[in-house]
């Protein structure tokens, strides 16, 4: 699967996130783990998709859930080993999956040898691999940057009398990326998990990891109203120095040239919600392609959504991993309206995604057509909903609870009497072995949907054209494809260039097209529906 060559597979697939802690579990202490992954590797090679991205499943103590690394190069205990990890690769690539891992280089654990040693001690040989600051004229923090999770970006060190910057929790310290050898470390960690046979990196706050270089407060747009969520928070100011810098794109260059060598993909996660910023990540020769996270955010809001898609398609085409879910956002089933109308929503939007250049993602249990789960009262963990109890809007448990396999108690996800994450037990329906059984369920739609990519492979081959037709619909044609979405809330009829057409899948029905009929002249697309056709020749 490696070799010195790029192949730029990942234009053809769709990718998965497995989030290790609640996939599954398989020593049954109630957190999911490698070997649990590696077990159940086959759903995701019978599901059709083309690569998995894990979580991070490093040493930690587990403040920001894995997001704090104390050893980036081994694997916490409660995960597994690293034969677990070879294991888990070898199984993957027998499968013809390829394996994506999850490199944290924005912030390390507080509990980082680094971090132990630069605390507290100024002359510490790794002190300026941190960001240290002196305290403003007033004593408080040298600047007006905020934490992503809440407060201020910065946390006073008593015993050196300097604040050191934190994205995130003060559990997070920021990395140095203007030192030279925190670059060294981190080319020696790509080029380990390489060395283990990984496919690529999901690179954790891409966007972040440099800093303006004389910490400039950013320009505030508007005062932070009483009980904003962090994130709202956030949004009160114009991120012109923290985040998003010129020289970030430079770093990713170099990191280019070290996994080329092993042809690993780099695949960033870019929180920049202006498209043309956001392009700037994989217009040059550092990342290939990034995870654009807006509409992972949005509520139902069709002309907002295509709004969105068509800036990101026109500016960044291929580069786009385009998701509707993942593990730090409510659930597209539960934010477009939950259940029935939830999942049709969300099937009409992942239709038209996987029809556009770039490479789609799913969110694991987005092919069980999930909600969000129900945490038990008491057992929320995530420290965003735990710290901000006046702001519990952003917490992001609900997408992190366990996945269904199988009915009764845990879920076929662990036989300890709680997960890690305690939630209502899943009901039969959203399981895995009750949706294998049925074919009109999520799963088949879901497997039918990723299966278009392999069976029409001008669906990513050929180039696409995009027409906005209308202030809710839009058509992509690709070749001898055409695809239609309405994601409005009522019937559109399209004109239909010459020639026949047979619809092979419709976001809303069962997949059932063993005899697809044929179209004419014009079709009447339904509300809040996508369908895919293809011309006969
Ligand atoms: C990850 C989050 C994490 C944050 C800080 C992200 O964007 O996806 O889960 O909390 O980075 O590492
Ligand atoms: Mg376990």
């Amino acid at each position: 699967m490696t070799g010195g060559t790029e192949t730029r597979w990942w234009r053809s697939g769709v990718g998965y996130e497995i989030y290790v802690r609640s996939f599954a579990d398989s020593d049954g202490d109630g957190v999911g783990d490698l070997d649990g992954v590696t077990a159940h590797l086959d759903h995701l090679a019978w599901l059709g998709v083309q690569a998995v991205w894990l979580t991070p499943f490093y040493p930690t103590p587990d403040a920001d859930h894995g997001y704090d690394v104390m050893d980036y190069c081994a694997v916490d205990p409660r995960f597994g080993d690293l034969d677990a990890f070879d294991r888990l690769v070898a199984e993957a690539h027998r499968l013809g999956l390829r394996v994506l891992v999850d490199v944290v280089p924005n912030h390390t654990s507080d509990r980082h040898p680094w971090f132990v040693s630069a605390r507290g001690d100024r002359s510490s040989p790794t002190r300026d691999h941190y960001l240290w600051r002196d305290p403003a004229a007033d004593g408080g923090p040298p600047n007006n940057w905020r934490s992503y999770f809440g407060g201020p970006a910065w946390t006073f060190d008593e015993a050196t009398g300097q604040y050191y910057c934190h994205l995130f929790l003060p559990e997070q310290p920021d990395l140095n990326w203007r030192n030279p050898e925190v670059v060294a470390e981190f080319d020696r960690i790509l080029q380990f998990w390489c060395g283990r046979g990984v496919d690529g990196f999901r690179i954790d706050v891409a966007h972040g990891l440099v800093k303006d270089a004389t910490f400039r407060s950013n320009p505030q747009c508007r005062p932070v109203p009483p009980g904003a969520t962090p994130r709202e928070a956030f949004a009160c100011f114009e991120h012109r120095y923290d985040i998003d810098q010129d020289d970030t794109t430079t770093l990713f260059d170099h990191w280019r040239e070290v996994v080329a060598p092993f042809g690993a993909v780099l695949l960033g996660e870019v929180g920049i919600y202006r498209p043309e910023r956001f392009a700037r990540y994989v217009a040059g020769s550092g990342l290939q392609v990034a995870f654009a996270l807006e509409i992972g955010w949005m509520p139902w809001d069709p002309p907002a959504l295509l709004d969105v898609i068509t800036g990101l398609a026109s500016s960044a085409g291929a580069g786009v991993a385009w998701e509707v879910s993942n593990h730090d956002q409510p659930r597209a089933v539960t934010r477009f309206g939950g259940g029935a109308v939830g999942l049709r929503r969300t099937l009409a939007l992942t239709t038209l995604l996987i029809a556009l250049d770039g490479f789609p993602f799913l969110y694991q249990g987005e092919e069980l057509g999930l909600d969000d789960g129900s945490v038990l009262e008491g057992a929320h963990a995530d420290p965003v909903a735990v710290r901000n109890p006046d702001a519990p809007g952003d917490g992001r448990d609900g997408a992190r609870t366990s996945m269904p396999w199988t009915a009764g108690p845990g879920n076929g996800f662990t036989t300890a009497a709680q997960a890690w994450l305690a939630a209502e037990e899943r009901g039969a329906g959203d399981t895995v072995s009750a949706q294998v059984l049925d074919p009109d369920s999520p799963l088949h739609r879901y497997r039918a949907l990723v299966g278009l990519r392999a069976r029409f492979a001008e669906l990513w081959s050929e180039p696409a054209s995009v027409h906005r037709t209308g202030d809710v619909s839009l058509a992509v044609r690709r070749g001898p494809l055409l695809v239609l979405a309405n994601l409005g809330d009522t019937v559109e009829v399209h004109e239909l260039p010459p020639g026949t057409w047979w619809e092979v899948f419709d976001s809303a029905t069962c997949p059932v097209d063993s005899s697809p009929h044929a179209a004419t002249a014009t079709i009447a697309v339904a509300a809040e529906r996508t369908v895919v056709l293809v011309e006969q020749r």
